[in-house]
Parts: C-alpha cells; sequence; structure tokens
C-alpha cells in the first residue's frame, strides 16, 4: 500500500525548539526544585547529571533514531523496524503512557492557568490569608479545578488540530522563545534580594547526608520525565524530522537545554524562598513537595517588591511551558489515532481530548470528592504520576535500549546515526554512544530498580 506523504518539521530550528518544548515543562519548573530540595541539592545534581549523560542521553538519541527509522507512530515504527514481532506492543504502551501522562499533567496545566487567571486579576496577590488554604480550597471544589483542567486540555488540542508545522512548530517556536525571555526575568528578579546568595549557595554546594538510594530512583526518573523519553513523544516527534538531521548532535542540545533550563527555574525559585524566608526570619521550606510552586511562591512573590509582575511572568512561563510539553503527548496520541485508526487529525484531536479529559476528570476529583478512592493506596493523581513516572518511562527507557542494542543490527544503528556514513560523527563516539546503549544503560536501569525494590 503506498505511503500517504507525511509532515515534516519546516526547520531545523523549529524541530529543536519543538523538542526542548516537549522537554522543558511541568518537569523543570514545577518538580525539578522541590526535588532537588528534597535529596541534597546540589549532591542530586551531580547525581542527576552522571544519570543524564550515562543512561538518559543514549537513551534519548536512540528513541529519536528508531523514531526517524520508522517514520511513523510508535506502534507502527516497531513494527516497520521488527516486523510480525511483539515489538510493537511496546509501542502501543508508549502511546498509552503517553495518554496516562497527560491524564495528570493536564490537572497541573489547568491549575498552571487559574494562577495566572488570579495574578493577572491582582486575586493571586491580594490575598491576605494563608496560601496553603487558597491552594487546597481550589483543588478540593469539584468543578472549578475540573473547568480549568479541560481548558488547558482544549487549548492543547487546538494547537495540535493546526498540525505539525503551523502548530505544533510555530507555536513551539513562539512558546520558547517568549518562556526563555521571562524565566531569564524572574531570575534577575529572584537572584537581586538580598539574601539571594544564601539559596544558591544552598543549590551548588552538595549535601551528600541527604543521598540515599532513593535518590538515584528520583533522580533517574526526573531525568526520564525531564527529557520526554521512554514513552514515545521524541519517536514521533523524530518521524517529522528530515533524513539529514544530525541525531546525536540534536539529542546533545536538547538535553542541555533542558537541564539548563532546569536549573535557571531552580535560580527563579529558591533563591527567592530563601532571601524572603531570612526577611520574615522564618526557616526556607525549599522542600515543599508539590506546593511549592502554588503555595510557598505567591507567598514570595506577596513579600517582594514588584511581585505582582514577577507572578505574572512566573505563572505565564509556567504555562507555555506545561502548554509545549502537552502538545508532545497528545500528538503521540493523535498520530497514532490518524495512522492506525484513520481518522482525521481533527477527530484524532477530539477522541484524545474526550479520552485523556475523561481520565483527567479523575485524577482532578481525587484532590475533591474523590479524595478517599484509593489505587494501590494512592489517589488516583499520585497512581497516575507515580507509576508514569517512576515505572512505565524508566521501564520504556530500558526495552527502548535494549531495542536498539539487541535487535537492530549494530551496522544499521551506526548507519542511522551517521546517516548513512555522511556526517562526521568520530568512529569512536558512535561506538561509545552504542555501547553505552547496548550494555550500560540496560544494566543500570535494572540495577537501580533492583536496589530500589530490595531497599
Ligand atoms: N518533559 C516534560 C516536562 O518536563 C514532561 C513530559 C514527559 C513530556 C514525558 C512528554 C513526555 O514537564
Amino acid at each position: 500500500m503506498a505511503r500517504k506523504p507525511r509532515e515534516t518539521f519546516g526547520s531545523r530550528m523549529g524541530m529543536l525548539l519543538a523538542m526542548a518544548g516537549s522537554a522543558i515543562g511541568l518537569g523543570n519548573i514545577w518538580r525539578f526544585p522541590y526535588t532537588l530540595g528534597k535529596n541534597g541539592g546540589a549532591a542530586f545534581l551531580l547525581i542527576y547529571v552522571i544519570m543524564l549523560l550515562f543512561i538518559c542521553l543514549p537513551v534519548m538519541i536512540s528513541e529519536y533514531l528508531i523514531g526517524r527509522r520508522g517514520g511513523s507512530n510508535p506502534f507502527r515504527t516497531f513494527d516497520r523496524l521488527a516486523p510480525g514481532s511483539r515489538w510493537r506492543w511496546m509501542g502501543f504502551i508508549a502511546v498509552l503512557a503517553s495518554a496516562c501522562i497527560l491524564s495528570f499533567y493536564c490537572v497541573v496545566g489547568g491549575w498552571s492557568v487559574k494562577y495566572l487567571d488570579d495574578a493577572c486579576s491582582g486575586r493571586l496577590m491580594g490575598y491576605e490569608g494563608d496560601y496553603a488554604q487558597f491552594f487546597g480550597s481550589f483543588i478540593s471544589s469539584p468543578w472549578k479545578p475540573l473547568a480549568y483542567t479541560l481548558l488547558f486540555l482544549g487549548m492543547t488540542g487546538l494547537i495540535i488540530a493546526f498540525g505539525v508545522r503551523k502548530g505544533i512548530e510555530r507555536m513551539s517556536k513562539i512558546m520558547i522563545s517568549v518562556l526563555f525571555v521571562i524565566i531569564v526575568l524572574v531570575v534577575i528578579r529572584s537572584l537581586s534580594l538580598p539574601g539571594a546568595v544564601e539559596g544558591v549557595r544552598y543549590m551548588f554546594v552538595p549535601d551528600f547526608s541527604k543521598v540515599t538510594a532513593d535518590t538515584c530512583i528520583a533522580a533517574m526518573g526526573q531525568a526520564f520525565f525531564s527529557l520526554s523519553i521512554g514513552c514515545g513523544t521524541i519517536l514521533t516527534y523524530a518521524s517529522y524530522v528530515h533524513k539529514d538531521e544530525n541525531i546525536a548532535a540534536s539529542s546533545a542540545w536538547i538535553a542541555f537545554f533542558d537541564t539548563a533550563f532546569a536549573v535557571i527555574a531552580g535560580l527563579a525559585i529558591i533563591p527567592a524562598v530563601y532571601a524572603i524566608a531570612l526577611m520574615n526570619g522564618t526557616d526556607p521550606d525549599v522542600s515543599a513537595g508539590p506546593g511549592l510552586v502554588f503555595i510557598t511562591l505567591p507567598g514570595v512573590f506577596q513579600s517582594m517588591p514588584l511581585g505582582g509582575v514577577a507572578a505574572v511572568l512566573f505563572f505565564l512561563a509556567l504555562l507555555l511551558a506545561a502548554i509545549t510539553s502537552a502538545i508532545s503527548l497528545m500528538e503521540v496520541v493523535v498520530a497514532f489515532i490518524i495512522e492506525e485508526l484513520h481518522r482525521s487529525r481533527m477527530r484524532a484531536v477530539l477522541l484524545s481530548f474526550v479520552l485523556c479529559g475523561g481520565v483527567g476528570v479523575f485524577c482532578s476529583l481525587s484532590f475533591g470528592p474523590l479524595e478517599g478512592f484509593r489505587l494501590f493506596g494512592l489517589s488516583v493523581f499520585d497512581f497516575f504520576d507515580y507509576i508514569t513516572s517512576n515505572i512505565m518511562l524508566p521501564v520504556g527507557g530500558l526495552l527502548l535500549a535494549i531495542f536498539a542494542g539487541w535487535r537492530l543490527r549494530r551496522a544499521n544503528y551506526l548507519d542511522e546515526l551517521t546517516n548513512g556514513g555522511s556526517l562526521k560523527l568520530p568512529r569512536w563516539l558512535a561506538l561509545t554512544i552504542y555501547y553505552l546503549v547496548k550494555l550500560v544503560a540496560p544494566l543500570a536501569i535494572s540495577l537501580i530498580f533492583l536496589n530500589c525494590i530490595l531497599s
């Protein structure tokens, strides 16, 4: 059967920014600073970077390579590269994983819409009570967070409906550029507060006493989540990439951007939290967990000069980052529906909206009316967050590494990596990447899992 011509990204810059947009998201701004705070600051950062270089980057390169070679959605890509094997079900699970992530991601995305709305209208800075109460009463109310969740998902769907170039690429380009400018402005404001240097010291002076077996799994889970690997998003975006793209270089750029952005987001938040705590004579609470951004930070903005402007900019940045990632997640599901169920893009978007929105409703309600309902001892939201980040993504990464290292032929892997030999990638580097994927990554991921199960 003749293949339908597929859309591709229009330019190298557009492709890089779309992939960076997928990687840079709530994981960087919302998750990274509090995970860093909980796990010993710079000590965590060090472990994170090691994981990134030796496990995640090679896996990312492989996911990219598999995606470009297969040129389709995850299900069909695995079927093309290993015809008739069970690997295509791995592709299907990747589609499911993306849908599961999007289902809880859109809830937090909805919160950022709400906070931006409140920051713009002055309700956030004008609030006189405790922000824990502000946040708690919002997320536990039955309707409001639902409406924001669906609004966020609707905006995501609308962008995707315009297609790869006009929707995804164009919006990612604009949003990521604006995002960088905003976050730099917020960093300047945060670092110029008296006492901010204490927060910087906290981020960059390691405290190894807080490092445990769990730190490694937290660092690995965070790296997989933050780089968007293991669930078919990079694979799907890679299927829209030209054959002459340098896979290793692009992946390294995206990983670098993503990590730099996480550190910058940390610099926007942690020094400000320290400075304001110092001013108020309280303890800086940078390990406040998920509440850091939604509870601690509004209090910080409220106490600092120009805080109202900083709050608007910050929550706008959070929303932009969340949307560009949500787009990449929804596109995995949409590409699958278009190519496997033969629906138009518009219908595929609607179907994904209904599917992810349906599960998202339960995730959102698990902070309110469904609070008592547990799945394996966790609320619906925590369940989806936990199984996707800590299990599905690393297992997805493990399987990708096994597929790339053991199922694809070495010659094919190297051929794809060097674009049929036309790229001047040193042979030692290509071989190092290959063996990191074939041996080091699967072993390291398995050991980290084992360590966690046994401890
Ligand atoms: N990388 C995104 C973030 O940091 C989340 C994400 C995970 C997106 C997996 C796509 C796939 O927020």
